[in-house]
């Protein structure tokens, strides 16, 4: 499998009990590079625009107003199947379902407040990546 990079969010649930170095060890555990991170506080518009794809759902506005109720950490990712392995260490988006050993289901308080985001193909990680990150600002 290639090399790919994939985008990555500490969500507010987690950076308001700051675990995101928490989450980062099992990022780095499972050989995923952050190649780029920062510290950002989305604007609502900020919120809807990056989870357009998910405008029709009923979750929609409740989503983007708890992204934007804390900073988040966006990270670019990078290492061999990065945007599957990630997903794998992440776990299932509810953290009920999500098996034992995983962000979510370690971390996660909800379906909505589950601690972290990762790009889910190749197209959502390079829109992403874009959304947040120039490539002078990723140093792999
Ligand atoms: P994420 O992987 O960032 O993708 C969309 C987000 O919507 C999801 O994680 C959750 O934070 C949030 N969400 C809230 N309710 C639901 C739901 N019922 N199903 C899926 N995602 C939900």
């Amino acid at each position: 499998m290639a090399v790919q990079r994939t985008l990555s969010i500490i969500k507010p649930d987690a950076t308001r009990r700051r675990i995101s170095g928490r989450i980062n060890a099992h990022l780095e555990g499972a050989e995923l590079n952050i190649v780029a991170q920062k510290r950002v506080r989305l604007s609502i518009s900020q919120a809807r625009a990056f989870y357009a794809e998910h405008a029709e759902r009923a979750f929609y506005d409740d989503l983007c107003a708890y992204m934007a109720s804390a900073p988040v950490v966006v990270q670019v990712l990078e290492g061999e199947d990065a945007i599957a392995r990630h997903r794998e260490v992440m776990g299932a988006t509810n953290p009920a379902d999500a098996e034992d050993g995983t962000i979510r289901k370690e971390f996660g308080l909800g379906v909505q407040e589950n601690s972290v985001h990762g790009s889910d193909s190749p197209a959502s990680a390079a829109r992403e990546i874009g959304f947040f990150f120039s490539e002078m600002e990723i140093v792999g």
